[in-house]
């Protein structure tokens, strides 16, 4: 029970300090993403993260009124976007969330994910959210 208030302060302090934020385009172009990832490397990144950026298993939990729950993505998203693939999809909701915001939430995802993961990083995690 501790650790569950600790991780749902956390998550409304990451939020606050977030939505406070300009959201640049991505460093990254999505042509530079590699179109196969590793699965298992891309979970390993969602449950730890990187560097100083928070994992976004800190914000996807299950339930959380303030961050979509992933089960099921891979079904939704190729039709969040017209005209933007799964894959594509996937890698704009990383690197530049704020291009397109999940119906029902607000802007509050970390947006910084472009300056610290590496093109093929990325694909790792896209491979992974693919499976969700
Ligand atoms: C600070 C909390 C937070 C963190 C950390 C976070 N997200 Fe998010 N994420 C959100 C919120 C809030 C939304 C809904 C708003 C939007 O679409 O940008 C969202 C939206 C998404 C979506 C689109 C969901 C849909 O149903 O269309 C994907 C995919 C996603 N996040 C993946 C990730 C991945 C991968 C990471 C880690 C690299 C991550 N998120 C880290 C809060 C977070």
């Amino acid at each position: 029970m501790q650790i569950l208030r600790l991780i749902l302060i956390t998550h409304v302090l990451i939020i606050v300090l977030t939505a406070c934020n300009p959201n640049p385009p991505s460093v990254i172009n999505y042509a530079d993403v590699p179109r196969e990832g590793d699965v298992a490397q891309g979970e390993i990144l969602f449950t730890s993260g990187k560097n100083s950026a928070p994992p976004c298993i800190l914000c996807h939990i299950p339930e959380s009124p303030a961050s979509p729950d992933l089960a099921g993505f891979a079904e939704r998203a190729d039709s969040q976007v017209e005209g933007q693939s799964a894959h594509e999809y996937a890698f704009y909701s990383i690197t530049e969330p704020a291009q397109f915001i999940a119906e029902g939430y607000g802007n509050a995802m970390y947006n910084q994910y472009d300056e610290i993961f590496t093109p093929q990083e990325i694909a790792d995690l896209i491979a992974y959210l693919l499976t969700l």
